[in-house]
């Protein structure tokens, strides 16, 4: 079985899915951090952002491991790097990319290939699995989902404000919706779930009863 969770930033889909395939015994696909590493990667051997064929080299050549708590780049542990704002900001420049997107879609289908597994991201029910057994669309309001992650980069240490925050999010999730290839899209196979005032471990509860009732209804 494949459950796929789409959904904009800041709607709690990693942490939530993360446990939701803790719980099932399902391997975990963090798709947002396939582009994040490749964006990563290209910093630090020097690639401009801007030049699409050397960014596109970078993806190619990378060895991405996602492990159930860290991910692995060419063996260098980046599960914290990869999390910046800097690199949250940047990470367009992959996902914005029909070529690197091509790449990792295969990735993502060779990672779930004969496996039960949870995959989290913008286009895996859409585009990714298309086939998915149950396709969930996460989603928050605006103000919750940056007052989240506001509160998670003052945990991690970064200087920033509320505003910013919004701000930088109304960009993502404007770039998000309308990028050509592999943008975000409510399929109309999907369960939506709004996780306003719903706590963390409320979320993963309501996942693991949608997912049964799939099960159930199979
Ligand atoms: O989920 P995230 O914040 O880690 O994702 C980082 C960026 O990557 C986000 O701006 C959207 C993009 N992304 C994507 O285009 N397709 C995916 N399957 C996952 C993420």
């Amino acid at each position: 079985m494949i459950v796929t969770i789409d959904g904009p930033a800041g709607a709690g889909k990693s942490s939530a899915a993360r446990s939701l395939a803790n719980r099932l015994g399902f391997r975990f696909l963090d798709t947002g951090a396939m582009y994040r590493a490749v964006v990563f990667a290209a910093l630090e051997q020097g690639v401009e952002l801007t030049d699409a064929d050397a960014l596109e080299q970078v993806a190619a050549q990378l060895r991405i491991e996602l492990g159930d708590q860290s991910v692995l780049v060419n063996d260098q542990d980046v599960t914290r790097a990869i999390r910046t704002q800097a690199i949250t900001s940047a990470t367009r420049y992959a996902a914005d990319h029909p070529g690197i997107r091509a790449l990792l879609v295969d990735q993502q289908r060779a990672a779930a290939a004969g496996h039960e597994c949870v995959t989290e991201g913008r286009d895996q029910g859409s585009v990714v699995f298309p086939d998915a057994e149950c396709k969930v669309f996460l989603t928050a309001s605006e103000r919750t989902r940056g007052e989240r992650r506001y509160h998670d980069l003052i945990a991690r240490g970064e200087q920033v404000t509320l505003e910013e925050v919004l701000e930088k999010q109304r960009e993502r999730d404007e770039r998000d919706t309308t990028r050509a290839v592999g943008a975000l899209i409510q399929s109309s196979d999907a369960v939506v779930l709004n996780t306003d005032g719903m706590s963390p471990d409320e979320v993963v509860d309501r996942l693991y009863e949608i997912v049964q009732q799939r099960r159930v209804a199979k």
